[in-house]
């Protein structure tokens, strides 16, 4: 019979193991799973915008600025930190604001800034890692070579968090905006095949939302086709958006009236981390970059710049529609129904912007949805096929087609994981449930790069990131101070979805692993 005390050893010791690098790189060799390298660096940059210009940019600027207001206070909806602070001041709660959100006003473009700095601290991270595991997975991989296989399956599970909820919420909007524009040309949609089913608490009356569904499932057609096509889509796609947004900073700039940027922050500095806490949906995809890793000619030189070159050009959009977005209208016009759906296109038709640069603009935007969804469901299929290939998910996820070599099944369970919830739910709390899980993976990218500089200190890095442990460092604070940011009953969602994860580790994950195969 096993001696209970060397068996609980033996399990602690399968949970901390970590993958050799060198294993890592000749796995990813094997001919039979190999994934086709045609991916350069543009090619990635653009993957990154792709990612990141989403809905976000185009929903939730004008929601930000506003704030939210819930008429009967409860403690779910309290932010943590501010929970955290009166317990510190005053030794109760009671103090906290559990009537939603302060109003960042136009101090909105200021949390974006706020915003980019912390991802670009994480994104240097990140960038380090890439450049020297060039493997499939993202942070599921860099923390599985670095903090051992629980923390590796740990955020493998929480980055179904940024992948397949963030892409519900972005293909929820997406059936908004084309509801709204098929509408503008005389094309009626029925509301009961294209809402959301469940909204706001509350059951509809509406069966399933169509659109949100089959934007998934054409994008799927084509991601199984094979990446070269794909990249080629999102290309032509990226373009578009950023061509969207420049003629929305023209068109809109010219409505700008300069007395709507005053108050400039009505909430002060509270405003602008509240307001930061929510617009980081919009920076969530820059790391997806690093999941193309297996698929890019020089992943060294190449995984950096598309990295940090997509996180700039972002920013500098992003920065570019809040002032002008707010300088348009008042922040308190973006508050609920029409303005707060669509803040962009409410604006432009408020203030009697040409029919022809309004169709532009939201073609444009409804683009950019698509692009981010196309490499969120890339992305996602990596993830899943790379914990496949460690036993941690059954080998299915890993399984390649046979003509296009890409990832079959991944790319069809990610297509109806998303697409099915996203013909039932509305937007609602699918974007801070999906910041959540996406800050924490980032902090441990970060806590990754302090410890394998101490562990394998003399691996060749093309990229590092400078002053470490201090910039990991600025990025854990900066990604925690985040999470705080965000409200109780988005933490609770967060430990109920990790705990379910533990569950599936120990039931499944511990015994297929390779690890396990090993003892
Ligand atoms: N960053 C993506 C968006 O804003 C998720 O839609």
């Amino acid at each position: 019979m096993a001696n209970p005390t060397n068996s609980k050893a033996a399990r602690t010791s399968q949970a901390l193991s970590c993958k050799s690098i060198d294993k890592l790189i000749a796995d990813s060799e094997d001919p039979t799973r190999r994934l086709k390298k045609t991916l350069g660096p543009w090619s990635l940059t653009a993957l990154g915008i792709g990612a990141i210009i989403g809905s976000g940019i185009f929903v939730l600027t004008g929601t930000a600025a506003a704030g939210e207001h819930f008429e009967a206070p409860s403690l779910l909806h309290a932010q943590v930190l501010d929970m955290f602070l009166n317990l510190l001041h005053s030794g109760s709660i009671s103090g906290a604001l559990m009537h939603g959100r302060p109003p960042a006003g136009p101090s909105i473009a200021i949390s974006f800034l706020l915003v980019a700095v912390a991802c670009s601290f994480a994104g240097l991270c990140y960038a380090e890692l890439a450049s020297m595991i060039p493997i499939a997975g993202s942070a599921y991989t860099y923390s599985y070579a670095t903090l051992g296989e629980i923390f590796a399956w740990i955020i493998g599970w929480d980055l179904i968090l940024e992948y397949v909820v963030s892409n519900v919420a972005v293909a929820v909007g997406f059936s908004g905006y084309a509801k709204a524009q098929l509408a503008a040309f005389g094309l009626v949609l029925p509301d009961h095949w294209a809402s959301p089913v469940y909204a706001q608490g509350h059951w509809t009356g509406a069966y399933f939302n169509v659109p949100g569904f089959l934007i998934v499932f054409i994008l799927t057609l084509l991601l199984v086709r094979g990446v070269k096509e794909s990249a080629g889509a999102n290309n032509i796609m990226v373009m578009v958006k950023i061509g969207a947004i420049l003629i929305f900073l023209v068109v809109g700039g010219m409505l700008v009236r300069p007395s709507n940027w005053s108050p400039f922050a009505p909430s002060g500095f509270a405003g602008i981390v509240t307001g930061g806490a929510i617009v980081f949906f919009t920076y969530i995809g820059f790391d997806s970059v690093s999941t193309a890793a297996e698929e890019c000619k020089t992943p060294q030189r190449d995984l950096p710049f598309g990295i940090i070159a997509s996180l700039i050009i972002c920013t500098l959009l992003y920065v570019g529609v809040a002032i002008v977005l707010l300088g348009m209208m008042k922040y308190t016009a973006f508050g609920s129904g029409r303005a707060a759906e669509a803040p962009v296109a409410y604006a432009l038709e408020q203030l009697g912007a040409h029919p022809f640069s309004r169709t532009v603009i939201v073609v444009g935007a409804l683009t950019g949805m698509i692009s981010s969804l196309l490499v969120f469901q890339y992305g996602q299929a990596r993830i899943w096929y790379a914990m496949s290939r460690d036993g941690l998910l059954p080998k299915l996820f890993s399984a390649v087609h046979p003509k296009y070599k890409t990832p079959i099944w991944s790319t069809w369970i990610a297509c109806f994981a998303v697409g099915i919830p996203a013909g039932l739910v509305d937007i609602g709390d699918a974007a801070d449930l999906s910041n959540i899980g996406t800050l924490f993976a980032f902090a441990l990218v970060s806590l990754g790069v302090i410890f394998l500089r101490r562990t394998q200190p003399d691996r060749p890095r093309t990229f590092k990131v400078p002053l470490v442990p201090w910039f990991p460092l600025i990025s854990i604070v900066f990604c925690v101070g985040l999470m705080t940011g965000l409200t109780v009953i988005t933490w609770l969602r967060f430990f109920v979805w990790l705990g379910l994860g533990l569950l599936i580790y120990i039931f499944y994950s511990r015994r297929h692993s390779e690890f396990a195969k090993q003892k």
